[in-house]
C-alpha cells in the first residue's frame, strides 16, 4: 500500500507547523518538521565551537544525526536558526539527509497510514509524488511581526527591525541557493496566509486535500 503523503513547503514563519500538526491530526498521519534536521546539524555545530560554514564538520554532524537529536533543547533559538541556513545550502548536508527524510514519508513510524511533511523542498525534491502538495506563504512583514511576537511571548527580546531584516537575508540565502531552493512545485496549491487566521488556513487545505482525495479515488 503506497504511503499518503501530504507535503508542505514555504517560508519561515508562514504557519506551515501549524497547518502540518493540524492536518496531521485529522488525516491520523505522521508528521515530521524537516527545518528540525537542518537545525539539529546547526546546533551540533554550535555546541562543539565549530562554524555553520565548516562544511567537513557539517556534513559529519548530519551523517551522525539521530532521531532523539530532534527533541535537542534549543533548537528554536535564532542563532541555531541562522546556523541551519548555512548548513541547508550545503549539497553534502543535504544528501546526508535525504534518506531520512524519504524513508519517514515512504513509511511513516508508528504504522501510520502516511505523513506531512513540511519544509522548503518537500514537494520539488523529498516527496515529489506526494498525493498533496501546499505551498504555503505570507508577506516578509507579516511573518517577521509573527516571528517577533512568538518570541516576545516566549518571553525573549526581540526587536522588529532585526526579526525583519533577518528574516529577509535568511529567505534571500534559501531562495537563492544552488540546491533544492525554495520555490513552489508546479502542482502545488498556493496558500497566501498574509490576511488569514490559523483556521481558516486550514480549511482551505482541508478543501484542496479532500477534492485532490475524490480525484484520485
Ligand atoms: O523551517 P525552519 O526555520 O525550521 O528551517 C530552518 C532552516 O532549514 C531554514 O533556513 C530552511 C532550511 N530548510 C531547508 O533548507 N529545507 C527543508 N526541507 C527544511 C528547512
Amino acid at each position: 500500500m503506497t504511503s499518503f503523503v501530504i507535503a508542505i513547503d514555504g517560508p519561515a514563519a508562514a504557519g506551515k507547523g501549524t497547518l502540518a500538526r493540524r492536518l496531521a491530526r485529522h488525516y491520523g498521519l505522521a508528521f515530521l518538521d524537516t527545518g528540525k534536521l537542518y537545525r539539529a546539524v546547526g546546533l551540533k555545530l554550535l555546541l562543539n565551537n565549530l562554524l555553520a560554514s565548516d562544511t567537513l564538520a557539517a556534513e559529519r554532524a548530519a551523517r551522525s544525526l539521530r532521531p532523539e537529536d530532534l527533541d535537542m533543547p534549543g533548537l528554536r533559538d535564532e542563532a541555531v536558526a541562522e546556523a541551519a541556513s548555512v548548513v541547508a545550502a550545503q549539497p553534502a548536508v543535504r544528501a546526508a539527509l535525504l534518506d531520512f527524510q524519504k524513508e519517514f514519508a515512504r513509511k511513516p513510524p508508528g504504522g501510520a497510514k502516511g505523513a506531512v511533511l513540511d519544509g522548503r523542498d518537500i514537494g520539488t525534491v523529498i516527496c515529489p509524488d506526494a498525493q498533496a502538495k501546499l505551498f504555503v506563504h505570507a508577506s516578509v512583514e507579516v511573518r517577521a511581526q509573527r516571528r517577533a511576537r512568538e518570541l516576545q511571548d516566549s518571553g525573549r527580546e526581540a526587536i522588529y527591525a532585526r526579526v525583519l531584516q533577518d528574516m529577509k537575508d535568511r529567505d534571500e540565502r534559501d531562495r537563492s541557493r544552488g540546491i533544492a531552493a525554495l520555490k513552489p512545485a508546479p502542482d502545488a496549491f498556493d496558500l497566501d496566509t498574509s490576511d488569514l487566521d490559523a483556521d481558516e488556513v486550514f480549511k482551505r487545505a482541508l478543501t484542496f486535500i479532500d477534492q485532490r482525495n475524490r480525484a484520485e479515488a
